[in-house]
């Protein structure tokens, strides 16, 4: 391939049938988080394939302690700044808690608010056999579904908290028909969360669309990660969050220098003022 055209075949934007392609292939999905143009402008030109606006927004950015507190407004505020940075990179908005679960006709209409103001591509939504009607009626209004089983951080109340699911017979069950449940009502991908990493081989295996895995181990079609967490910048992150960087260390210790140079009369220099 000459060097224009890979670049012009690095450029063209991540599709759904793209995706599904992919998993064919067998060729990886790489996800990241991201709430801003400088952030999404970033992942997209280091070829991330998808910028998910995470409702992960509520603990990261806005330090509350759960997802719960977030709202439409602002997913669709943060989507629209992310949308302006990705070129190339799908971008996928998080329908927050108390979107889409009171009837099938809000989560549409919400859905739509998320395309329509937001510039996404596809919204996400927690949960499986129980919202499966809402993802169809969402799909039917031409807006691409990307699901969310296992641990589903908006049911943290009835999980009793971020706990790993699926680890007995029961649970095990439960996942798989959610994960199939999605997958028939025609979510074009399914984030699995917090299972262990042979139920999510299982499933990957047993599904047509790409499963994308945090805390769910290697073999998912496909794997998401919190910015924050991989790079640096959460004072917590779960123990299966790799951190590639420390950017809250270098960021911190700019912010010391800084402060030392004002203090000592040493900034701005000559060279960064006005003569
Ligand atoms: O809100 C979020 O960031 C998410 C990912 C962690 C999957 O749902």
């Amino acid at each position: 391939m000459s060097t224009v055209t890979a670049k012009a075949a690095r450029e063209q934007r991540i599709t759904i049938p793209s995706l599904l392609v992919r998993k064919k292939r067998g060729e990886r999905i790489a996800i990241l988080t991201a709430y801003d143009f400088t952030f999404a402008s970033i992942f997209d030109a280091a070829d991330i394939d998808v910028l998910l606006v995470g409702d992960s927004l509520g603990n990261v950015v806005q330090g509350q302690a759960t997802t719960l507190p977030v709202t439409l407004d602002e997913i669709v505020y943060h989507t629209r700044l992310v949308a302006r940075g990705a070129r190339r990179a799908m971008v996928v908005s998080d329908m927050p808690f108390g979107s889409y679960q009171i009837s099938a006709e809000d989560a549409v209409r919400n859905a739509c608010r998320c395309v329509k103001e937001g510039g996404a591509h596809a919204v996400k939504l927690e949960g499986g056999e129980h919202i499966a009607a809402t993802v169809e009626r969402i799909v039917a209004a031409e807006i691409p579904v990307m699901a969310h089983v296992g641990l589903t951080p908006q049911a943290i109340h009835r999980m009793g908290g971020h706990c790993v699911q699926g680890r007995d017979q029961a649970g095990r069950s439960r996942v798989i028909r959610d994960a199939q449940a999605v997958e028939a009502a025609g979510a074009f991908a399914v984030v699995l969360e917090g299972v262990p990493e042979a139920l999510a081989r299982e499933i990957t295996q047993r599904l047509t669309i790409p499963t994308i895995g945090i805390g769910a181990g290697v073999h998912c079609d496909g794997q998401v990660l919190v910015m924050h967490d991989m790079l640096g910048l959460s004072d917590w992150a779960p123990s299966f969050a790799k951190q590639y960087a420390n950017l809250g260390s270098l960021a911190s210790q700019a912010a010391r220098n800084f402060a030392e140079e004002v203090a000592n009369s040493k900034f701005p220099d000559a060279r960064h003022s006005y003569q």
